[in-house]
């Protein structure tokens, strides 16, 4: 089966997470990732939290599958000279450095455009050019404090809270395929590259969009009907943590089930939306609020929205995760059972779509990974292992040009 991005070819020179969610997404369908390491190391999460001696680390392989690995020492004359070849036939070079590395190492936007004026150059950086805070290096969880989410998230008699979402990291590197993408298509047209940049703020901020809307909201009112600080507490002049309480019009809380004493994971969220607020009374057998003015519209409810949950978490009590989501999707209620990885891992739904899927991989036997979440009627991603650090030096080189003598020689200068 031909993929929509075969015949795309994209040096790789990105690391860590950010940058190798993307091109692992753009490998799913079709491209031609050649992943550029530092010979003898590669890139660093290789070896970080490995689980199997000797073997690629999880964190690695389940963000680099379907790419070739080529080591290059690129600060060396002979690393640059391979690399400049491989930059005049590629459509995109992506790369997720610490501020200026990249023109440290020769190789600034002018001089890619200059070799290859048809090539997208792609960059993911902490903060924007031009930003304050532009030299700064990043890693997730400074982005989520930088980008809004952490400010916003956890409970309001706690610290500034993380998430365990990549919202920094994964989350900016489908961003930046978006650009990759979008910068392809503007090259049909007008021949020539561009380059993308995408910062780990901006892609957080674009996820906490509607904080931002919230903020206003208060400054306007001074209060925001859905969160649980109304109307009994107190507001500020910044959107307060709103603990597990739903972001727009529909009231929404994590609820206890059966068994939550031993299992922390024996919760629902329950969302009380609008229109379903009939079924929901008749799910819990409280008929007599269906028309109660005490009960009846989302305003009358909101001030009493704690005592509420309170009596659906009394129906619960007698009913798993599970046996509660069975009954209450009857009654047409947003809600889902709180999963846990373990639930995730197993789970045959997420398998069949190939969700969850089994990579089999040279050193480690079969690992579990998360493949394409987006689904395609004329394809399907096929996710396959991450490659060994420079399994692919040899055949790239070859395809370059190099002969056998050449690629002796840049091994006896350690470039490869
Ligand atoms: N050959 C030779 N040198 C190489 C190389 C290669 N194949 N690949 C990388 N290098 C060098 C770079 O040239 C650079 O050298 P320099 O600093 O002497 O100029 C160095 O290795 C890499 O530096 P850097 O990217 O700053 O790595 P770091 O480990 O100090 O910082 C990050 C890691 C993630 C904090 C930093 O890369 C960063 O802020 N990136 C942008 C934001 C980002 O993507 N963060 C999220 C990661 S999930």
């Amino acid at each position: 089966m031909t993929k929509p991005l075969e015949g795309i070819k994209i040096i790789d020179f990105t690391h860590v997470q950010a940058g190798p969610a993307c091109t692992q997404l753009l490998a799913w369908f079709g491209a031609d990732v050649i992943k550029v390491e530092r010979p003898g190391s590669g890139d660093v999460t290789r070896n970080q939290l490995r689980d199997i001696p000797d073997a690629d680390a999880l964190y690695f392989t389940m963000l680099n599958s379907n790419k070739k690995s080529l080591t290059l020492d690129t600060k060396k004359p002979e690393g640059k000279e391979v690399l400049e070849k491989l930059i005049r036939e590629s459509d995109v070079l992506v790369e997720n450095f610490g501020p200026g590395a990249l023109d440290r190492m020769g190789f600034s936007w002018e001089r890619l455009n200059e070799l290859n004026p048809k090539m997208i150059v792609a960059s993911v950086k902490g903060f924007s050019d031009g930003h304050h805070y532009d030299d700064l290096k990043v890693y997730e969880n400074v982005a989520q404090c930088a980008g809004g989410a952490a400010s916003t998230t956890g409970f309001w008699d706690g610290p500034p809270t993380i998430s365990a979402a990549a919202l920094g990291d994964s989350n900016t590197g489908m961003h930046l395929a978006i650009g990759i993408l979008t910068a392809l298509l503007g090259r049909d047209k007008t021949g020539k590259g561009q380059k993308v940049a995408v910062s780990m703020q901006d892609s957080v901020l674009n996820l906490c969009r509607v904080k931002l809307r919230d903020q206003q909201r208060l400054e306007r009112v001074g209060y925001l009907e859905e969160y649980p600080q109304y109307p009994h507490g107190e507001f500020s002049d910044v959107v307060p943590r709103g603990g597990n309480a739903g972001g727009g019009g529909q009231p929404g809380w994590v609820l206890k089930c059966k068994g939550w004493e031993t299992d922390p994971n024996a919760y629902i969220y329950f969302t009380i939306q609008g229109h379903a607020w009939e079924p929901i009374c008749n799910a819990l057998g409280k008929p007599e609020w269906i028309a109660d003015p005490a009960y009846k519209t989302a305003e009358a409810r909101q001030p009493h929205i704690f005592e509420i949950f309170k009596t659906i978490e009394a129906w619960l009590a007698d009913k798993t995760k599970f046996e509660a989501v069975d009954i209450l999707r009857k009654f047409d209620i947003p809600c889902a059972p709180v999963l846990t990885m373990k639930e995730l891992a197993n789970d045959p739904s997420l398998r069949a779509s190939g969700t969850i899927v089994e990579v089999p991989h040279k050193k480690r036997g079969s690992y579990l990974t998360v493949g394409s979440p987006i689904k395609f009627s004329d394809m399907k991603p096929e996710v396959t292992a991450s490659p060994l650090l420079g399994e692919h030096t040899d055949e790239v080189l070859a395809g370059l040009g190099y002969s056998q003598q050449d690629i002796f020689n840049l091994r006896e200068v350690k470039a490869v």
